[in-house]
């Protein structure tokens, strides 16, 4: 491109200098295409006189090295060079604002998540890294919740059957107890067959049940000395937390988001996820 810019650009410079007087409005006008086809027919209608270019400008054409002329080349190597560092500075310039982006949505993404230690209800040792290279749905209750929890839980079976049809077996839910005085694993084991097949059960003493929820920013009403055979009702937030397969927080579905929306969040999740990270779970 630059060649071959250049090399029109020469030849209007060559013909400026071959013929003063005609050329400056083409000059001028840069219509340097036409020149150079006025050039060409010239040379075939009067192919006996190529001897007369021998003009009174004391011989500045024989400083020309074919078509480069000094101030041709000059032009050449500055466009160049200004070519050079505007696309260098332009591809700095995307880098940095993707950069910039990318800072900003992990900025606006709430600090949920992070390191626990709980047991599983199969009294097995789980933590946030049990959570890596699959899509998790992490629900917090009790299991003598009479009504929320059951339809969390319900409404939690239902995204996993459509999402499981539509992308394969890459989610884990994981149902953590917020009743460490009543929920042992066998208990949660027992309650969780009523939903989804792929639940996993976790449960904590109070102190790491305390943890996890600070965590996952999960407020609890549980008392830390509860009578494990108390009838008590325990208050707490309602959430289904979608974590990514590097175990990061994508979003926090309330009570008031249906399973069909939260199907299509996760289907967007995974797409969005997939793109950025060019991988597949
Ligand atoms: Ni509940």
């Amino acid at each position: 491109m630059f060649l071959s810019l250049a090399r029109r650009r020469s030849s209007a410079l060559c013909f400026r200098q071959s013929n003063p007087i005609l050329n400056r409005s083409l000059w001028t006008s840069n219509k340097a295409p036409v020149a150079s086809r006025f050039q060409a027919s010239n040379r075939k209608t009067l192919p006996e006189q190529p001897q007369r270019r021998n003009y009174s400008d004391n011989g500045r054409e024989r400083s020309t090295v074919g078509v480069f002329t000094p101030t041709s080349a000059a032009i050449f190597i500055a466009v160049g060079v200004g070519l050079f560092y505007y696309f260098k500075y332009e591809k700095e310039r995307l880098l940095e604002e993707r950069e910039k982006e990318r800072a900003s949505r992990q900025y606006g993404r709430p600090n949920v998540g992070g390191p626990f230690s709980l047991t599983t209800h199969e009294g097995k040792p789980f933590t946030e890294k049990d959570l890596l290279g699959k899509w998790s749905l992490v629900y917090f209750g009790f299991a003598n919740c009479p009504d929320i929890c059951p339809a969390e839980l319900d409404k939690m079976t239902t995204i996993l059957n459509a999402s499981q049809k539509e992308h394969g077996d890459i989610f884990l839910p994981v149902f953590i107890t917020v009743d460490p005085a009543r929920d042992l694993p066998h208990r949660i084991a027992r309650y969780l067959e009523d939903f989804h097949p792929s639940f996993v059960g976790l449960y904590g003493d109070y102190d790491a049940t305390k943890a996890v929820c600070k965590k996952y920013r999960v407020y609890f009403s549980t008392p830390p000395n509860a009578d494990p055979n108390g009838d008590y009702l325990v208050d707490h937030s309602i959430f289904v937390y979608l974590m990514d397969p590097n175990g990061q927080f994508v979003e926090a579905f309330g009570q008031a988001t249906s399973a069909e929306e939260v199907t299509e969040k996760v289907r967007e999740a995974i797409k969005e996820w997939e793109q950025e990270t060019g991988r597949k779970v």
